[in-house]
This record gives C-alpha cells, structure tokens and sequence, in this order.
C-alpha cells in the first residue's frame, strides 16, 4: 500500500467511526489493491456533509410530505394559440427566434439516468431508436441542434449531464460517430453527484466488499451539477442566459422550441414547462397544479383519486396537464439557487428499493424486497421557486414519447411508431400521399431527421418546387 493510500484509509478510518458508518471499511484487510483504490475512490464519490443531515428526516424516521391545503388547476397556454392568443404567440415566437440567433439559448440534455426499466446495457442516450436508419437517441437530438442551425443560422451550444457509472462511455460514444455532425466545441459533458443507498438503520449501504451502493442524485441533481461542474460559468461566458432542458428519452422532443422560449422569455418567467393533456384520469405522470397557490407538479401518487377524476362543468378533466420533463430556465435562476449562499434547496424525495448488497462476511445479499432507502432530487421541484412559472400545453404526438421501458407502453415500439405517424403527419401536411394498411398505421416506415425539418411547417418549406411525395416504400428525408 502507498503512504498516499494508507494516510488516506487512515483518515476515513477516523471519520468514519466518528459518524456511525466504520462498516464500509469492515472488509478492508482482505481488499486486493486495486479493490482498495475503487473502494476510496467511491467514498470520495460521497458528500457526507450532505448525507448525514438527512438520516433522521429521511431513512430512520421520515415525516409524511405535507399535503397542500389548496389544489386549485394552474393556469396554462393552450396547444393552439386562438384568437386571444395569436398576437402574444406570434411575438413570442420572434422573442424566441431572435435569443436563437443571438445565440442566447442552449440545450441542455439529462442524461444520468441508469436506464433500469429499458435494461439496455450502455447509456440510454447510445439506444438505437429511429425507424429507418436507427439512429441512436443523442443523434437525433444533435441533428435537431443541426436543424436549429439551418433555420436560424445559429448551431445553440449543448450541455449534457451523464453520472460517473456512464460519463466515460457517453463521451466515447459521441467521439466514435463524430460528434454527429457536430463539433467537440459545441458540446460539454459534465457529470452529476452520486448518493448511496441507506439501511434502514442509518448506515450506508455496501453494494460489494469493495463498493458503495452508489446511485445519480435525480435530475434535480443536476441544477447542482450544473454549478459544480462550471457549466454555468461556461454559459455565462458565453451570454447563454436560456436553458432548454429536455430528457434523454424522448426523441420527438423538439430541442429548441422558438415558441416556448419565446413565451417563456415575454412571461419573465424563470422557469417554464410543457405539458400535455392526460390520456387518461389515473395516467401515471405528475400533474401540474397551484399547491397552495404555487405552482407545483404534484406525482400521480400524491393526487388523490377524486381529484384525479374531477371535472371542470364541461366535462373536461380539471387537473389535465400532465408534465413531459420539457423546461425552459433561465440561467440566473439556477444560479441563484446552487449559489453558497442559498436559502432553499430542492428537497429529496425518497424511495424503498431493492439494493442488492452484501451480509456481515461479505456475501452477496439479493433482496426481494426493498431493503433500502435511495433518495433522489426532482428537477420539477425548483418550479415553485421560480417567478412567474408558465405552463404551455402541447400535442403529446408531436412532442412526447419517451422510451422507457423495454416492452408495452413507452418502450421502443411505441416510440418508433410514434415518429412514423408523425412523420406520416407532417407529410399529409404537405400534400403527401401516405397508404395505410387496414389497422390505420403507414403501410411503410418513414422517417425525418430532425436536420431535414423541425416541424410540419419546416417540411412544407424544405419541399417547395418538389412534386408531392407519394410514400409507396420506406421514405428517409435527412
Ligand atoms: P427516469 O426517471 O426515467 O430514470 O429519468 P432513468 O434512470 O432514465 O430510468 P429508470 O427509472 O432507471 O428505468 C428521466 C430522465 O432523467 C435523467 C435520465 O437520464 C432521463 O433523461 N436522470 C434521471 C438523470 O440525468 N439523473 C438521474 O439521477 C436520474
């Protein structure tokens, strides 16, 4: 062992019999060497700092969340704009196309995630996706920045949060296919924090002799990150005051929405969302609401079931905004709340889970029910701290189908059928002629890179002076 190793086992041996947590080294003698290294390596990996506040409110004892007193539908902009709204839609969109072109606003992904419901063994964003060419999910946002650029003459910049358990990878994946058509300088990986998994009784949990079950903080972690890694400082640099915040798993998400920013930007909002109608009462997705008149998303388990079913008098659902994950935050906000000196915080959120871990002579433990607690931050949280948050509501088959697991609902399937009938769509938009076979779908795969057009509108312009397209095989238009 080095004296750098054994002075740096030495001290955590100190600190961690001081907080209750000297297990981790318990199985220390019998570490090879480079077991040793990974094992400091992770406890580096935690903030105590940040943890150990939280085993009382958290882990051992846990208060119910408080419950709002008064859940009142938030007000919202409608999909399409109507009379009310054309002149505010229309001065948003220039708002919003002119922070484009003065290259104001950036894209920016969440990708830390660990993707266990897909259970594809590599970072979610290397998944394979589009219908025709099966581009991987980070290309097809990389052509909608490429697209972004062909329409408003400026390529926005892209940050993209991976975690340690894919960070390497991610950066290589992007390095193997060349950016995508982008450069190295129009992209910076940063990494989010981990946090470990707790026992019930406090003590954090082993995933191995030589490993902390160690798991990304949530995607609220990476406002924090966001600071911590000098991505902000990066933006500031470069009067990047907009942040478009999308997840990796949605790859009709439009990356730069004009409309959306714009609105946010004529709001003097801090942070904005999108949303779209539920597909049904009981949908599983976090609904946005005034909590106390805040707005708020409040997760499909805390709305209680009449509200979940109530109706407005005509008959439409009362609280139907359902969050898509899709924001725009300025960068100020974020500033102010990862600033040192910031007096609110994102609250955990905590989860049972089974953590595979190991017993007392370090044998592998495979719970089969959840042994632990994991405690993550929601980025939809920092919404209720923002000015004048704005909810603007759009069409879930335009812009929404994550791929999340790996079969039925929002699983591949139905993500590649949802780019071909809107591929289908925009075409139809353009006068194209799409066949369909006897259940409704296009008879043939179709597919657009979002380089070759954003939207239907987009389409209709990149196909002026072409004869209308009769899609009688497999279309690509890239
Ligand atoms: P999900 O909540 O769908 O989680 O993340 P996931 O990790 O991708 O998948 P499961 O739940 O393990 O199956 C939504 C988005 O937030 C990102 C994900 O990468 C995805 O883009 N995310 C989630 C992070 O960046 N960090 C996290 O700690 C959690």
């Amino acid at each position: 062992m080095t004296t750098a190793m054994e002075e740096k086992y030495r001290a955590y041996s100190q600190r961690l019999c001081e907080i209750s947590q000297a297990h981790l080294l318990a199985f220390w003698p019998q570490l090879s060497e480079r077991e040793r290294v990974q094992l400091l390596d992770d406890l580096d990996q935690i903030d105590f700092a940040r943890c150990l506040p939280l085993l009382d409110t958290y882990v051992r004892t846990h208060a119910a969340a408080a419950v709002p007193q008064h859940i009142d539908p938030p007000p919202s902009f409608p999909a399409e704009p109507g009379p009310t709204h054309a002149d505010l839609y229309a001065r948003a969109r220039r708002a919003g196309e002119q922070a484009i072109r003065a290259g104001r606003v950036a894209a920016f992904t969440v990708a830390g995630g660990q993707g266990t419901r897909l259970g594809f063994d590599g970072p979610k964003g290397a998944y394979c996706i589009s219908p025709i060419r099966n581009a991987p999910l980070f290309q097809i946002f990389a052509e909608g920045l490429l697209g972004t650029e062909r329409r408003y003459g400026r390529r926005p910049r892209w940050y993209i949060m991976t975690s340690p358990a894919n960070h390497t990878e991610t950066t290589a994946f992007f390095a193997q296919h060349a950016f995508f058509g982008l450069s190295p300088d129009d992209v910076l990986f940063f990494q989010q924090r981990q946090m470990p998994a707790f026992l019930p009784d406090g003590r954090i949990a082993l995933a191995e002799p030589h490993r902390v079950a160690l798991s990304p903080d949530g995607h609220g972690g990476s406002l924090r990150a966001l600071a911590e890694s000098g991505a902000l400082a990066d933006m500031r640099r470069r009067n990047i005051d907009v942040v478009s915040y999308f997840q990796v798993d949605n790859p009709l998400v439009k990356p730069i929405d004009p409309l959306f920013v714009g609105l946010h930007l004529v709001s003097d909002s801090e942070m904005s969302s999108k949303a779209v109608a539920k597909a049904h009462d009981l949908e599983r997705v976090g609904v946005f609401a005034l909590a106390d008149r805040k707005l708020t998303v409040i997760e499909y388990s805390d709305l209680p079931e009449d509200l979940a079913r109530a109706r407005n008098p005509d008959g439409t659902r009362r609280f139907d905004a359902g969050s898509i994950a899709i924001h725009v935050l300025n960068r100020e906000f974020v500033e102010r709340l990862t600033a040192p000196a910031a007096t609110v915080q994102l609250p955990w959120h905590r989860a049972e889970k089974k953590v595979p871990t190991v017993d007392e002579h370090g044998r592998p433990l495979n719970p089969d029910k959840p042994n632990a607690v994991k405690l993550e931050m929601f980025v939809f949280d920092a919404i209720p701290l923002a000015r004048n948050p704005v909810v603007l509501f759009t069409r879930r088959e335009e812009e929404f189908s994550p791929v999340k697991n790996a079969t039925g609902d929002d699983s591949p399937a139905t993500t590649r059928r949802d780019m071909i009938r809107r591929a289908a769509r925009w075409l139809e938009h353009c006068g194209g002629m799409v066949p369909r076979g006897t259940d409704g779908e296009p008879a043939q795969p179709i597919e657009i890179s979002p380089a070759f057009a954003l939207d239907a509108d987009d389409l209709r312009q990149q196909l002026t002076n072409r004869p209308a397209l009769l899609v009688g095989a497999p279309l690509l238009l890239a």
